[in-house]
């Protein structure tokens, strides 16, 4: 019903969305992760594809349905993500990042189940390495998409907002506070861009990813004109 009344903003542009955790592996059966639910990501997919958008939705371990319409490829690790990413950048007209890509992954994972009696008195002793970052590798494609960033913090908003925006170089960034956020059905979206930022109202998670896509639809129509 809904798609006969919407604008379609997107139409025929290919968008391409990162969305929820990623999980690294310690052994086959432990892992490492974060506190991403995806429904942030879920619902910009499903904004997206409402705006008439051909949607690839790329997702770490969620328990969300997948919007109807939409393309979900899933992955585990920051690495899979990043592979899958890299092949279906560039054929995408915009790339919009909310996935919380773990910062590290276990180096010396193991292929058997860790035991605890065979660690002695000692306690695993696990070594990390950074993970790629994906939305700056994009940002860098020469012929790649239009980049939205995520950044959920703690404090400081506009501080680590705008920073990371320069830092990644990208033209919007999309921040918000990590304890609204988590989980949460409802959040609160504060746009930067290089004209300063925008805070668009408090509200349920899917009204607010349909603010975000005519806010994204806007500016990348702007610089196509
Ligand atoms: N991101 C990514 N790949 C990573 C880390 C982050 O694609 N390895 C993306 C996220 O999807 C988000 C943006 O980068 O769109 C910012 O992520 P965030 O974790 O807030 O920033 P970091 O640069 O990792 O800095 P920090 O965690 O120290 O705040
Ligand atoms: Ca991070």
């Amino acid at each position: 019903l809904i798609d006969h009344f919407q604008p379609k903003h997107l139409a025929g542009k290919r968008v391409l969305i990162t969305a929820g955790p990623t999980s690294e592996a310690i052994d086959p059966v432990r892992v490492i992760t974060n506190r991403s639910s995806g429904k942030t990501g879920y619902a910009i997919a499903q904004a997206a594809r409402e705006a008439g958008a051909q949607v690839v939705l790329v997702s770490g371990p969620t328990s969300l349905p997948c919007p109807r319409h939409v393309l979900r490829i899933d992955t585990e690790s920051a690495i899979d993500m990043h592979a899958i990413v890299m092949n279906e950048a560039t054929q995408a007209d915009i790339f919009i990042s909310v996935a919380a890509v773990a910062d590290w992954h276990v180096i010396n994972s193991s292929q058997q189940k860790l035991k605890k009696t065979e660690q002695g008195q000692g306690l695993p002793e696990l070594q990390f390495a950074p993970n790629p970052d994906i939305l700056a590798e994009v940002a860098r494609l020469s012929d790649g998409p239009w980049c939205v960033g995520f950044a959920a913090e703690t404090e400081n908003l506009h501080e680590h907002a705008e920073a990371k925006r320069k830092r990644k170089g990208i033209p919007l960034l999309v921040g918000n506070l990590a304890q609204h956020a988590m989980n949460a059905d409802t959040t609160q979206f504060v746009l930067f861009d290089d004209k300063g930022h925008q805070a668009l109202p408090a509200q349920p998670k899917l009204s607010a990813a349909r603010e975000l896509i005519l806010a994204i639809a806007q500016r990348h129509s702007s610089i196509q004109a």
